[in-house]
């Protein structure tokens, strides 16, 4: 049994240059782990809280030195002594400790930064990469232990490009039968030839948040169409090598009731997106749709449900947001076929899990997913692993903080063919 000995946290930058708290956890038998936290752009009303300082005389009020204290004042005096490699214990304590429904007071930053680093400590003492160590934290009877299939962001919109395009995120998703490095030489030749294109027809190939290109288009429905085209250039066929998936973020463009987007003059209802996207799905074989009506549109999402029926996985991000209430009442409603996990929307490892548990025992798809706002830290790669998540989504395979994650999946999928 490793104790935690220390716990020290720190101000650093995330990938879009803001401030973000990593934390660094020590054991008595000298095991460290350091996790960093990311944080969204579009981020849901659901989520866990970060607490920042709102000093407008430092980084213009986003600093994290009042998440620092909490670390290191309020919840470092509560787990030294404890055992790291209780997990369950480490973060019931810090959940205890908050009190709050969405981690308010002392922040799912500071908590999650912590949990992380424990969970990497522990790895560590256990002599077990982080994959293998979580999976001590869930029912893994016949689960398989692979790299889930990755889906790539090509094309960024919404609040992670300057509004260029509405939907936030065109997505390519390699049949699920290649291996992972077939599916990163996939995804780097679509972009490659969607560079290309982009050039041949004068338009910018600046990228966005997640490292996808990020050019204006006149409607929604010409990105699909020069996605389609990159694909074919690459020789590969829609609908068999490769499938699209979007992840709208339709709360970024919801408005008075309606939905506003360049496809269309007028302000379309949640009847009048249902028909676009059941129009899009039959078109360009969509198999991923995610957050394609607002986080509040519980009526909407189930009347989608229906029409797109099983070929299509409907994927809830901002309306569930890895919140276990959030996903039993998409599950009751029927409103849901997947379901986006992204811990610091929870704030703890093990709630995480538990969500990933309800939500596998649904019978629904899990996709783990990175935030807009990453740093280099690579656990959520080893989380995806352990879980053994049906997709995993990372961004664009470009860019440090993307990279990091795809490298570190690489390192797996080559343990996995020795273990
Ligand atoms: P965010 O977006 O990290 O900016 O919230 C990612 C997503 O919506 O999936
Ligand atoms: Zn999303």
């Amino acid at each position: 049994m490793a104790k935690i000995k220390q716990v020290f946290a720190r101000e650093i930058l995330d990938a879009k240059g803001n401030p973000t708290i990593e934390t660094t956890v020590i054991l008595n038998d000298n095991a460290t782990g350091t996790a960093s936290v990311p944080c969204g752009t579009s981020v849901s009303n659901y989520e866990a809280v970060d607490v920042r300082d709102h000093d407008q005389s430092r980084f213009l009020g986003l600093g994290v030195l009042k998440a620092i204290d909490n670390v290191q004042k309020v919840i470092a005096p509560k787990l030294v002594g404890l055992d790291a490699q209780n997990q369950q214990e480490v973060d019931r304590v810090m959940i205890e400790l908050d009190g709050t429904q969405n981690k308010s007071r002392l922040g799912g930053n500071s908590i999650l930064s912590v949990s992380i680093a424990v969970a990497k400590a522990a790895a560590k003492s256990s002599v077990l990469p982080v994959y293998l160590y979580l999976r001590e934290y869930i029912k893994k009877e016949n689960l398989p232990l692979k790299i889930p299939t990755p889906v790539f962001n090509l094309i960024n919109g919404g609040k992670h490009a300057g509004d260029n395009v509405d939907f936030q995120e065109f997505i390519i998703v390699p049949a699920s039968f290649k291996s992972y490095s077939e599916s990163l030489q996939i995804a780097y030749t679509v972009y490659e030839n969607l560079r290309g294109l982009l050039r041949k027809n004068s338009m910018p190939t600046l990228v966005g948040d997640e490292g996808g290109f990020g050019p204006s288009f006149p409607t929604n429905e010409e990105a699909l169409q020069m996605l389609a085209q990159s694909i074919e250039l690459s020789n590969l066929r829609l609908g068999y090598d490769v499938f699209f998936g979007l992840d709208v973020a339709a709360n970024s463009f919801y408005k008075d009731k309606g939905y506003k987007i360049k496809d269309k003059a007028m302000s379309l209802s949640a009847s009048d997106m249902t028909a676009l996207y059941a129009q899009l799905v039959k078109k360009y074989n969509i198999l991923y749709l995610e957050d394609p009506l607002s986080e509040d549109d519980w009526e909407g999402w189930a009347a989608l449900s229906k029409t797109l029926g099983p070929e299509t996985i409907l994927i809830g991000d901002d309306i569930t947001s890895t919140n276990p209430y959030r996903l039993q009442m998409a599950l009751d409603k029927k409103a849901i076929s997947g379901i986006i996990i992204k811990p610091n929307q929870i704030g703890t490892v093990i709630e995480a899990l538990a969500v990933v548990e309800v939500a596998r025992a649904a019978g629904i798809k899990l996709i783990v997913s990175h935030r807009s706002g990453e740093t280099n830290d690579d656990f959520i790669a080893d989380f995806a692993v352990a879980v053994s998540s049906d997709y995993l989504k990372f961004g664009a395979p470009v860019r440090g903080e993307r990279v990091a994650k795809y490298n570190r999946l690489m390192q797996i999928e080559q343990q996995l063919h020795v273990i």
